[in-house]
């Protein structure tokens, strides 16, 4: 028997949270986070694969937040929910965390961690936290678009469970998990 689809699109909206791992606090991005955020952010380096700059001001950062606020596109075809992630020890801002949900259930998935909090499995552990929350919430295609050779990227898609297709999308390779390929499996962190 086939089961109806189920259209996560209210439910995202409704359960739209904080959420907790084991050592972050990961929390819906407001206007407020803007100086939070912004000297983490003001490195070019966090640009080198996924192009753009460093926010111009921290009145800029707000302006960005203010827009990511609304939680949907200007024409309603798409959701977007970021968290900003903290350190649970000392409460640090360290990154953000976002997903873009468009209709009938695909969601992109995208990570920052500042410099000086990369590489001890922070974006990983941020991210499997999302797409938990997605796959919990019945979004069936998780993607992530990755620029080839950003090694660190690759990693963490690795890690939370989404594999390299062979497709490609405004230059970048798509990573994904469907809720077919997924079956039982959990992501690892
Ligand atoms: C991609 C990014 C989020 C990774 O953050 P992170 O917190 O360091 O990631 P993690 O520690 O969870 O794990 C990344 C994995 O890649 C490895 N890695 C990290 N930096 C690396 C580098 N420069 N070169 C090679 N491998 C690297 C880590 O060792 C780890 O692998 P392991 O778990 O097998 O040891 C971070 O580098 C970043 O913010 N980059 C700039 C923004 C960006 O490009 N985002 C991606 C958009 S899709």
């Amino acid at each position: 028997m086939r089961l109806p689809m189920v259209d996560p699109l209210p439910r995202l909206l409704a359960a739209f949270g904080a959420l907790a791992t084991a050592r972050l606090s990961l929390l819906p991005i407001v206007a407020e986070h803007a100086p939070l955020l912004f000297g983490v952010l003001a490195d070019p380096a966090l640009h080198a694969f996924t192009g753009g700059e460093p926010p111009a001001s921290v009145e800029a950062l707000r302006a960005r937040f203010t827009h990511w606020e609304r939680r949907r596109s200007p024409d309603g075809s798409e959701l977007w929910f970021n968290w900003l992630v903290l350190e649970q020890a000392g409460g640090t801002a360290i990154g953000y965390v976002q997903t873009t949900v468009r209709n009938p259930s695909i969601a992109d998935v995208a990570w920052v961690i500042g410099a000086p909090w990369q590489r001890q499995g922070y974006a990983t552990e941020a991210a499997a936290a999302v797409v938990r929350w997605l796959e919990g919430l019945s979004v069936t295609h998780v993607r992530a678009c990755i620029a080839p050779a950003h090694t660190a990227s690759e990693r963490v898609a690795e890690r939370v469970g989404l594999s390299l297709t062979s497709a490609w999308e405004d230059g970048e390779q798509v990573w994904s998990r469907t809720a077919a390929e997924r079956g039982d499996a959990a992501p690892s962190r």
